[in-house]
């Protein structure tokens, strides 16, 4: 394990610095909106979600099929799908339920490493002897805007610690050697659930890494990569016989503070909770 060590961001322009002359210097909707959306204690559970649906029944059919329906058109069958075959050709592409119901135990960090870099690890490939790198997922430009920071007991202590995920060197930077079960708890609207999972993987948006390129439609991009590593992450977990569940319901500034970045140019996005299924 490396010596204690944080690895503040070298790069944090401020969005000025990248305007041209036509761009009016005030306001950054990327980073409003980042900060509408963020889940703080006193917006969280404000939601009046079953008031909604009870009263509206097009949200209500249109939320139980999560599917857009155009039964008016003419249709094309498609083959039918066999689950079984399905299941036996590609295990880990059939979705099972999200696990909330973890058992106690920490997972073994040689599998940790391995999801870490299944998911969002490097490797040279295709371009040998070229600092350009791959990713297990696609991103805008290969630009990476993603950093990987992980909650778990990696050292046999009982402890858990947090740790930055260098993907270069493939190691864990401790960032705190110990994160208390009270301190878990503070973390999110479902402490039980926080406290007792085995492995939280954060993954935090580190904006201009491609914003500088992309600009608004960058912060775009960094979304739907952390979607591609959540999925990732899923596929490892579920070949390994982990449970998984794709985690929102922390606070954003109390990840944040956590993990020792300033929540504007690099942010929490969402979390992924690991472990063995009770
Ligand atoms: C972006 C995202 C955030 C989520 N956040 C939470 C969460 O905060 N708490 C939770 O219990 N489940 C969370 N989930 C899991 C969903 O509730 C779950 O995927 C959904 O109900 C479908 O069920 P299944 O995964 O079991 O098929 C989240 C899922 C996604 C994709």
């Amino acid at each position: 394990m490396p010596d204690a060590q944080i690895n503040l961001p070298v790069f944090t322009p401020r969005y000025w610095e990248f305007l041209t002359d036509d761009e009016p210097p005030e306001g950054d909707l990327a980073e409003d909106y980042h900060e509408a959306s963020k889940f703080y204690r006193g917006t969280m559970g404000r939601a009046v979600t079953r008031q909604r649906l009870e009263s509206d029944e097009v949200l209500r059919r249109s939320s139980a099929i999560g599917a857009r329906e155009l039964p008016h058109l003419p249709r094309l069958p498609l083959a039918p799908v066999d689950p079984e075959h399905e299941q036996q050709a590609a295990p880990a592409l059939i979705r099972r339920p999200s696990c909330r119901d973890f058992a106690p135990q920490p997972l073994p960090v040689e599998q940790l490493g391995r999801a870490l870099w299944l998911s969002y690890g490097a490797y040279q490939d295709r371009i040998p002897d070229s600092p350009a790198h791959r990713r297990p997922v696609a991103s805008g430009g290969g630009l990476y805007p993603l950093e990987l920071y992980l909650v778990a007991d990696v050292t046999g202590s009982g402890r858990k610690g947090l740790y930055h995920y260098y993907v270069h060197d493939h190691v864990l930077e401790e960032v705190r050697a110990e994160v208390t079960t009270e301190e878990l708890r503070e973390l999110g609207a479902q402490p039980d659930l926080v406290a007792a999972a085995p492995a939280i993987v954060l993954i935090n948006g580190l904006f201009w890494r491609n914003r500088f390129k992309y600009r608004l439609r960058g912060y775009r991009f960094a979304l739907l990569e952390a979607g591609a590593v959540i999925q990732q992450l899923t596929l490892v977990a579920q070949s390994f016989g982990w449970g998984v569940v794709p985690f929102a319901g922390l606070y954003d500034d109390v990840v944040e503070r956590l993990c020792e970045i300033d929540g504007v140019d690099e942010s929490f996005l969402n979390a992924v909770f690991l472990g063995l299924p009770e």
